[in-house]
């Protein structure tokens, strides 16, 4: 049965962020269109005696104290937002719908020190991506998720096109890159968000010669110790189970080199005769690189 994706814009945001707003939900109409249908429906709330009082009947329902036809947002529902005062476009998830909306804000001053801080030779994935190629080389991040390395990589001078499957994170990036792109902290080209979709969606001529690969790999138990903004991304998306189709894929569209982020205690994707042809270290990462 398909997820029920609300949103609701604030009236005291200024005109142009509501407009963007708007346009973000029109573009998330469109990609239903292509593929996600099944997945999701679109719920707009009118106004903020809806947005009000649909939060607060799901908080009661938490406690088994919901009203029996009060709209409620079901565990796997999600709600995009843009609040009074809000900077960025907020989620929610209805399991976790006690924390506070997860934004994209790589303006946030400890965001943002991490990702101008690293250049090409302190990130180990902008090592492991970067490694050979000139200042604008184009570069795939198959798995853009909160944006964090596309954007590490278009700092250290990669052309990054980024995609991103799940509906409701493809929206939370698509107004962070947004922002970004404007910002005075970002004066390089920020990437570029595809379609909703994977690398399979491409139809552009331009081959990358790097396709960087981060997919979500199953928590290790322990989650409590996960931070909360990063528990509700998991939640929201899940683990990833298809990673040897598309290690495929990117080693098919890739001129140079496939780089697979993997956990230090995770084997490496390995199956017939595909194997990482060295790997650089990321302390509790590894990036495998594969090449084409
Ligand atoms: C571990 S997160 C990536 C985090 C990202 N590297 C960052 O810096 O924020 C994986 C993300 O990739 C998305 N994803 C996984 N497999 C994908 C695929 N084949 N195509 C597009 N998106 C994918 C997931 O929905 C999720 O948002």
């Amino acid at each position: 049965m398909a997820r029920t994706l609300y949103y609701y814009c604030a009236p005291e945001q200024s005109e142009s962020r509501r407009r963007e707003f708007s346009q973000l939900m029109a573009a998330a109409q469109a990609a239903l269109a292509t593929g996600q249908a099944a997945l999701w429906q679109l719920q707009a709330l009118s106004g903020a005696a809806d947005y009000e009082a649909l939060l607060a009947a799901t908080a009661l329902a938490a406690k088994g104290k919901a009203p029996a036809d009060a709209p409620i947002l079901a565990p796997d529902d999600v709600l995009l937002e843009l609040g009074v005062g809000a900077v960025g476009v907020g989620l929610r998830l209805g399991a976790l719908s006690q924390f506070k909306p997860l934004v994209i804000d790589f303006e946030q001053v400890a965001v943002r020190q991490r990702l101008l801080r690293g250049g090409r030779q302190k990130e180990a994935v902008a090592r492991a991506v970067m490694q050979g190629l000139a200042d604008g080389a184009l570069v795939f991040d198959a798995t853009a998720g909160l944006g964090r390395e596309s954007m590490i990589l278009a700092h250290a001078g990669a052309q990054v096109l980024a995609f991103e499957r799940q509906l409701p994170i493809w929206c939370l990036l698509s107004d962070g890159l947004l922002r970004a792109g404007r910002s005075r902290f970002y004066p390089f080209p920020v990437p570029t968000l595809h379609a909703l979709g994977t690398i399979r969606d491409y139809s552009g001529s331009a081959r990358p010669e790097v396709i960087y690969y981060d997919p979500m790999f199953p928590e290790r138990g322990g989650s409590a110790q996960v931070k909360k903004d990063m528990h509700l991304f998991q939640a929201v998306i899940g683990a990833d189970r298809d990673t040897e189709d598309f290690v495929q894929a990117a080693l098919a569209l890739a001129t140079k080199r496939v780089v697979v982020k993997r956990p230090d205690y995770a084997p490496p994707v390995a199956f017939a005769d595909i194997k990482p042809a060295y790997s650089v270290d990321g302390g509790q990462c590894r990036f495998d690189c594969y090449q084409p």
